[in-house]
């Protein structure tokens, strides 16, 4: 039985479409994708020193590294961190306005912290740093991967990883999150709690909850076991505040999360996901993933991440990852 079982497992995780192409500077980590309201231009953030900035007039290529976001780094200072490393960047437009949540951190540690810049065009150099958000601190939670969304007309981060997961609060204003206080919306209650990088998109009736489960890497020489790297999951809610379920009814904050993109082909650990609603195609799962061939040759650190993407399709009332 648990041979059988296994072998479905093989032969469904080997069922991925292939990802969609990608020309030019294919390098990212953590990306966050948005295009620009002016012109429609593909801008991908990614983590790395002030904020890597690709463009590309399209979502396929061939992009460009244009230059760092935040040159000077960041105005938050965190014991033991170096101020222009900065992680996991969420960029959306609202009013006029880019705004860029980010994270300061030091890895393994609890005492990161989330903040934001400003920008009404996205070109580098161009980002206004205004520093903390103000997410109380917590020994619930660690202050990493920002998401954005608007509820209702009322604003909310969702953060979190690893110790107890997936957090979301209120905003008081898109730069301070005042006196709301954070409660949690996703868990995994085995192993070290292995959920990070949430992002939380309405389609239809439903806000889904995407985030990234497993173990990620900088992978050089070691890798997890089969099936413990990095992957995409889902949950669902009518509210968008809570109450997330998997697609088999099981409750995300009690370890549910459906699978619905896993290592396949060329693509290794895919993760570090987002969803772009695409002025022509619709909404797009983009993700980092760790190539293949960079991982058979021995790994080469984070230099070995590519950007890649596909199509969803929320027919079934789930997000299915579309061949291209
Ligand atoms: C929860 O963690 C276990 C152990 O790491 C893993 O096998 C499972 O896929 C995880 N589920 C979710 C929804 O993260």
């Amino acid at each position: 039985m648990l041979a059988i079982l296994f072998s479905l497992f093989i032969a469904l995780a080997s069922a991925y479409p292939a990802r969609g192409p990608c020309t030019g500077d294919c390098w990212t980590h953590d990306p966050s994708m948005i295009q620009r309201e002016s012109d429609g231009k593909y801008f991908r953030f990614s983590t790395g020193t002030g904020v890597n900035t690709m463009t590309s007039s399209s979502l396929t290529g061939p992009w460009t590294d244009v230059g760092k976001a935040l040159p000077g780094g960041s105005k938050i200072v965190l014991a033991g961190a170096d101020s222009s490393d900065i992680w996991a960047p969420d960029v959306h437009y609202q009013g006029g306005t880019y705004y860029m949540y980010y994270v300061l951190s030091k890895l393994g540690t609890q005492t990161s912290q989330i903040g934001v810049a400003t920008s009404t065009t996205m070109e580098p150099g161009s980002w206004t740093d205004h520093g903390i958000v103000g997410i109380p601190a917590n020994s619930a939670y660690n202050r990493i991967d920002p998401n954005w969304i608007t509820i209702g007309g009322k604003q909310y981060l969702q953060f979190g990883s690893y110790w107890q997961d997936i957090y979301q609060v209120a905003l008081e204003s898109p730069l301070q999150v005042g006196s709301n206080t954070p409660h949690q919306i996703a868990y995994n209650g085995s192993l070290n709690h292995r959920v990070e990088g949430s992002f939380l998109y309405q389609h239809g009736s439903y806000y889904y909850l995407f985030f990234s489960g497993g173990i990620a890497g900088s992978y050089t020489a070691t890798y997890p076991a089969q099936g413990e790297e990095y992957r995409v999951h889902v949950c669902r809610s009518s509210s968008g505040l809570g109450g997330f379920v998997d697609e088999s009814g099981r409750s995300c904050l009690e370890s549910g999360g459906t699978i619905i993109l896993a290592s396949h082909d060329q693509v290794y650990a895919p993760g570090g996901q987002g969803v772009l609603n695409d002025k022509y195609l619709g909404p797009v799962l983009y993700y980092h993933y760790y190539s293949l061939a960079a991982k058979q040759a021995g790994g080469n650190g984070i230099d070995g991440y590519l950007y890649g993407w596909n199509e969803l399709d929320f027919s079934s009332g789930w997000p299915v990852v579309k061949a291209v």
